[in-house]
């Protein structure tokens, strides 16, 4: 077996603790990046210092086309290496065979409809077709077009059938597309592109496993006002509340965010985001979604008191009642421990997980906290000395309800993110009844 085939064997395999870290793939990739004729063409440009940045080495393979909107030498300077277009460059090296069998990942960004389309249909009339054909590493579709081309069946079909076969497309976002037209088929930041992309590597294992699940997650922190220009909140950037999303999104599932304030991190395509401020705001919309939900997530950091009146005008220093020094504060629903409820009284029948974010004793903590709220799994991380917040990476452990605990080990929040969808994916399978009869 190839090393390369090797190292896609172990992460796509990773499920328990050890397979998960030996999972973890550390070593710079081969990063082969597609870039195909489209106006978002120029976006590539960032995709490639994505990578290059991370230390992964890139070569780029434009369509013919794409060359229409960046010029080969652009390319050539940012990822380092020569740029051909065709298969009957360097023909003394074949690098239709050559370039795929070396890369340990394909990204094509943009990805448009008709390059989809022939990678669909087995096409090799260019360099990056004949690429993807040889390739046996992961294939990541970044689409960008116009709404229309993007929701017309044959394009559709040619997702499906590209799914089907374990290609990854991602979602288009929804925005701005060239003129003025808006919706769904812009092109994802780069960022996000490379995060997906490189969960791929490392977490493995990407089906449509979530297809036909309802899933809401809330993501973020909740602010209570004290008055129109202050407020308590707790902190939270909701990065991996988003992560969850981005990953749930990609194995099929039908995905509600459920956000309070994050930091300004752009919305996981292919998923719907109620935006609110307060608990209550929070619980009113994690309640609604919840009614017919197979998973809800609680990642929000959830304000737990909130001043027990808001005042209508700025409060001043001073002021004979002292309302800023002295707040008086009443207790917040807990939207995790209601949900556990609404589920005894026949409400909702979804399997329920919670966060715990703790400075001292995490485990013994988060064991605790389970038990309380009533959820089917905690993700318990440390926080002590400001960790974690705001951050790329994350780790912690897993606890179930049935008195497990899986050690997540330290990574990006995508790819923890996959880990958490792993284990979740097991209970709600089935395996979950057992757990939640303890
Ligand atoms: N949570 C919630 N509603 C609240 C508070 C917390 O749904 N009012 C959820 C969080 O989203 C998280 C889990 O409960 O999934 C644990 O949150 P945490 O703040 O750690 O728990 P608390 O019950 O507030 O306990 P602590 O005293 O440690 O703050």
């Amino acid at each position: 077996m190839s090393e390369k085939a090797a190292k896609t064997l172990d992460t796509a395999e990773g499920t328990g603790v050890g397979a998960q870290a030996k999972g973890h793939v550390k070593e710079p990739l081969n990063v082969v990046v597609g870039v195909s004729g489209g106006i978002a063409a120029y976006k590539a440009c960032h995709l490639v210092r994505e990578f290059t940045e991370a230390g992964d080495s890139v070569r780029v393979v434009p369509t013919p086309s794409a060359l229409n909107f960046v010029g080969a030498a652009t390319f050539e300077a940012l990822s380092g290496h020569p740029v051909d277009t065709g298969v009957f460059s360097r023909v003394d090296e074949v690098q239709h065979v050559r370039v795929g069998k070396e890369a340990d990942l394909i990204v094509i960004a943009p990805a448009t409809a008709d390059t989809i389309a022939r990678i669909a249909a087995g096409r090799a009339n260019d360099l990056l077709t004949a690429t993807v054909l040889v390739a046996t590493c992961p294939v990541v579709l970044a689409p960008a077009m116009h709404t229309e081309m993007w929701e017309n069946p044959a394009t559709q079909d040619n997702v499906a059938t590209l799914r089907r076969r374990g290609v990854i497309v991602l979602e288009p976002a929804h925005g701005r597309l060239t003129g003025t037209d808006t919706g769904p088929g812009r092109l994802p930041e780069a960022a996000q592109i490379a995060a997906m992309a490189r969960t791929v590597v490392e977490a493995g294992k990407f089906g449509r496993t979530l297809k036909g699940k309802k899933v809401v997650i809330s993501a973020g922190g909740t602010q209570e006002n004290i008055d129109p220009v202050r407020f308590i909140g707790n902190r939270s950037s909701g990065r991996q509340g988003f992560a969850l999303a981005d990953i749930a999104v990609h194995r099929g599932a039908d995905v509600t965010i459920v956000a309070g304030d994050t930091d300004e991190l752009d919305t996981p395509p292919g998923a719907k985001i109620v935006r609110v401020q307060s608990t209550r705001d929070m619980k009113d919309a994690v309640d609604a979604a919840a009614v017919d939900a197979d998973i809800v997530i609680m990642a929000a950091a959830v304000a737990d008191y909130r001043p027990e009146t808001e005042a209508t005008s700025k409060l001043k220093k001073g002021q004979a009642d002292d309302a800023l020094s002295t707040l008086h504060l009443v207790e917040n629903p807990d939207i995790l421990r209601g949900l556990a409820e609404k589920r005894e009284a026949g409400e909702t029948s979804a399997v329920i997980v919670g966060f715990a974010a703790e400075t001292d004793d995490p485990l013994e903590l988060g064991r605790a906290k389970l038990k309380r709220k009533g959820a089917d799994m905690l993700m318990v991380n440390s926080v002590a000395g400001g960790k974690v917040f705001g951050e790329l990476r994350n780790s912690g452990w897993l606890i179930g309800a049935d008195g497990s605990t899986e050690d997540i080990a330290d990574g990006p929040k995508h790819v923890v993110a996959a880990r958490i969808w792993d284990a979740i994916e097991k209970i709600s399978s089935g395996a979950g009844e057992s757990i939640r009869q303890n």
